[in-house]
């Protein structure tokens, strides 16, 4: 963004530094309303982050100051908006340590997962093949390939995970039968919490000739995430749960399947000449980036990585992972209590039952108390259904909630408990 803007990025956090959490916390405006009366405790991270002031400023920086489109227009300000939207490009590529020009600006990990099936998988599977699954994918990475399935006719195979929410890796592996041409594989499972070893997984299925597209929705937003490390052929993410706008979102992949991927989408932006003889298509990762983008979004999601890394993903993981064992602990105590996804690895993520009690109404009682938690299959029915559950309550942590808040939730649980006795 050029002069004039008022965002200040924080320069990124000093290894070993120690954050002041209050501080944190109070750059998020919503966080200080309250609802129904109550102050507000918000526990749905996993479903959209909250944003950052300066976040904020960003997108309302680009349509006071900034506003044109992008890439078509000579005068200062079209020149302000590419340069807007491709600064966005490379803070997540060096966010997530991938080249820029391999990363595919787009609404979020559903259009990404799309486009790596219609893209790549489509032309290349054939009836036989198979698509291999997790079980604890959310629906953005079974549906797709079930429609890549049904045209090409290839088979969607799942693999189950284990009784406390792990992938066993022997089974995983002895699913990977010569048939399998490619493994969509969530990092972090946005039910159970658990972290994938995705780069051993990556590692695995790459010596057997799988390609491996990983969701990184969950993983993105809470830790370092080395995509180059992870080794996989397409990794996608969204925006919106990592503190920037929604719609917005990336895909990496490698280089040669970009280069060798037919459009998904047609229209401006993508091509380099248009004739009624024939169309000379744009060079990835613009190939892929029909129309006109959120641009304001990506001016927000730029300020999104320059939040993130000023604060520290690493200070960001052991904060949450304190969070998440004080909330573990406080669920155990409650008594009565079943938490689904114990996993050893795990991000902050606690999926519940509660005896005796149905997620929904939990999840509108304690609406009552201003406590925001998610109840419901979390677009995740084949896992729930796996588990023998029809839904759960989810309250998911991020780093600007406090410990306060956590004790906050576990005893407006057990009022809503006492009531529904
Ligand atoms: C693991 C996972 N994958 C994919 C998605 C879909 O993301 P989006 O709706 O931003 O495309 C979500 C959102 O809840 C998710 O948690």
């Amino acid at each position: 963004m050029s002069a004039g803007s008022p965002v200040q990025p924080r320069p990124p956090a000093p290894a070993g530094a120690r954050v002041d959490w209050a501080r944190v916390r109070a750059d998020f405006p919503l966080l200080r309303r309250t609802v129904h009366g109550k102050p507000l405790v918000y526990l749905d991270s996993a479903n959209t982050g909250q944003k950052p002031a300066p976040v904020i400023e960003a997108v309302d920086a680009f349509y006071r100051r900034h506003n044109a489109n992008v890439s078509r227009a000579v005068h200062a300000l079209g020149t302000e908006a590419t340069e807007a939207y491709e600064a966005a490009r490379t803070a997540l590529a060096g966010l997530v340590n991938v080249r820029g020009d391999e990363l595919v600006l787009c609404s979020g990990t559903t259009f990404a997962i799309n486009l790596v099936a219609y893209s790549w998988a489509l032309p290349r599977l054939k009836a036989g093949d198979v698509i291999l699954v997790t079980r604890m994918e959310h629906h953005a990475n079974i549906v797709p390939w079930q429609l890549v399935a049904e045209r090409t006719g290839a088979v969607v195979r799942p693999v189950d995970p284990t009784p406390d929410g792990a992938l066993d890796l022997d089974t995983l592996y002895r699913a990977m039968t010569p048939e399998v041409k490619l493994l969509a594989v969530t990092h972090v499972s946005n039910v159970l919490g658990t972290v994938n070893p995705v780069r051993e997984i990556c590692r695995e299925a790459r010596r057997r000739g799988i390609a491996t597209v990983v969701d990184g929705s969950q993983a993105v937003p809470h830790m370092t995430v080395d995509v180059a490390a992870i080794g996989c052929d397409f990794y996608a993410f969204t925006g919106h749960k990592m503190c920037g706008p929604t719609g917005t979102g990336a895909l990496w992949g490698r280089r040669e399947h970009l280069q060798a991927m037919p459009p998904f989408l047609g229209g401006g932006e993508m091509i380099r000449e248009v004739s009624f003889d024939g169309t000379v298509f744009n060079d990835p990762p613009h190939r892929f980036e029909a129309g006109t983008p959120n641009i304001a979004g990506f001016a927000g999601l730029r300020a999104a990585v320059d939040y993130l890394q000023g604060v520290g993903m690493d200070a960001i993981h052991a904060r949450e992972a304190e969070l998440l064992a004080h909330l573990t602990d406080a669920l155990d105590a409650a008594g009565g209590v079943r938490i689904l996804g114990r996993a050893p690895e795990k991000a902050a993520v606690v999926s519940f039952l509660v005896d005796g009690a149905h997620a929904h109404d939990l999840a509108t009682l304690l609406d009552l108390e201003g406590v925001a938690v998610r109840s419901g299959q979390h677009c995740a029915h084949p896992l729930l259904q796996f588990y023998g559950v029809a839904a759960t309550c989810r309250a998911s942590v991020a780093f600007y909630n406090t410990h306060e808040e956590i004790d906050a939730f576990v005893a407006a649980l057990q009022k809503v408990r006492r009531l529904l006795a």
